[in-house]
């Protein structure tokens, strides 16, 4: 994403059609030389907007949309197969606990899209990259991934590079989706900081529902009053995390976040790939990683690594973030088009 606060107002026709900020991370950085076939940049054709977004105030969606709703809806972001006449279709999993109010002030101070705020060149962003994300996810379900279809890894090399950032405005973007709907996990677990971000109230999470076998991971999750929008705590932190995450039971578990819910997105928010073992755990489990590259601070070799401890996902992404000014006034990554 670029740096929003630092954004330029575009000059009169300057805007023209843009590459997104996965495209514009594949041209920045050497992909060749990772030499994995199984990397696609990008996996799926850009879709581009024919028409002009509309205007803000976005319409607010129903205050309630439950995941019945989001599984039921006829079109989908992400279409769902028609079941076989004799599939058992389980019972969609259902998050009943409270609704939290999100302070949208809070959003809008830590540069986040607001929901229901006006069309911002961060939203226009990050609703490119989430097309982008959920064509992959139908192509995944296509191809009968199973679950991970609808599962997206954030990580990147280094602490600091933007991945809670970029997977906070990737949730809000899908949730403003008519027919998904987004659990955002913290999968931080030394460092979470998604509840803090947000202003949620602590409680377990994701690694209280991988230790203790009585707990059921749908009773942790966090409902909010941003219509769609679901978050999983990070929980009880272990020094055996990665251990929990490569468990049968974390198989389980990560099930139970999708079941019976095929247009539910749910997105992991790791640790930095090179610093802690979760993001390369969590990777098997996924359809789809995208890996976060700050623009002025992530290296060749860093990625490289990055990627290659994320060989567990299929689809490695790249997705440009913090694109700023050169000092030369020529600018990279911004929201009008690349010319660095
Ligand atoms: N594009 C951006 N524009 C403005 N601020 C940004 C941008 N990307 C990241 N930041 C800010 O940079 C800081 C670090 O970002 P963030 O916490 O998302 O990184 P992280 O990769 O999750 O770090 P960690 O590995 O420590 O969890 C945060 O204060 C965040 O708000
Ligand atoms: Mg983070």
């Amino acid at each position: 994403m670029t740096e929003h606060s630092k954004l330029p107002v575009p000059e009169k026709g300057e805007a023209k059609p843009r590459e997104s900020l996965i495209e514009r991370a594949a041209g920045r950085f050497d992909f060749t030389r990772l030499s994995r076939p199984a990397i696609s940049i990008p996996p799926v054709p850009l879709v581009r907007p024919v028409a002009p977004p509309p205007a803000a105030p976005v319409k607010p969606v129903d205050p309630v949309k439950p995941a019945t709703q989001a599984a039921s809806a006829a079109s989908a972001a992400i279409p769902a197969e028609a079941p076989a006449q004799d599939a058992v279709v389980p019972a969609p999993v259902l998050f009943e606990g409270p609704r939290h109010p999100i302070d949208r002030e809070r959003l809008r101070d830590q540069g986040l899209i607001v929901p229901e705020g006006a069309v911002t060149a961060l939203l226009e962003e990050f609703r490119i990259v989430k097309r982008q994300l959920l064509m992959q996810a139908a192509d995944l379900r296509r191809q009968n991934a199973g679950a991970a279809a609808q599962r997206v890894l954030i990580s990147s090399p280094h602490p600091g590079e933007g991945k809670t950032y970029c997977a906070l405005n990737l949730a809000l973007a899908i949730a403003a989706e008519k027919e998904s709907e987004v659990l955002l996990v913290d999968a931080d677990f030394a460092k979470p900081s998604i509840l803090s971000t947000l202003g949620l109230p602590g409680g377990p999470g994701l690694m209280d529902a991988l230790m203790d076998e009585t707990i059921d991971v749908a009773d942790c999750v966090l409902g909010t009053d941003v219509p769609g929008l679901w978050v999983l705590p990070a929980g009880d932190t272990t020094v055996n995390d990665s251990e929990y995450l490569s468990s049968s039971r974390a198989a389980q578990v990560l099930a139970r976040l999708t079941e019976g819910t095929p247009r539910r997105i749910v997105i992991f928010d790791s640790p930095p790939a090179l610093a802690a073992s979760p993001a390369a755990e969590l990777a098997k489990h996924v359809g789809q990683a995208v890996v976060i590259v700050r623009a002025d601070r992530t290296g060749q070799g860093a990625l490289e690594d990055a990627v290659s401890l994320l060989d567990g996902c299929p689809n490695v992404q790249l997705m440009l973030n913090a694109a700023q000014f050169s000092p030369s006034g020529r600018r990279f990554g911004a929201y009008y088009g690349y010319s660095g």
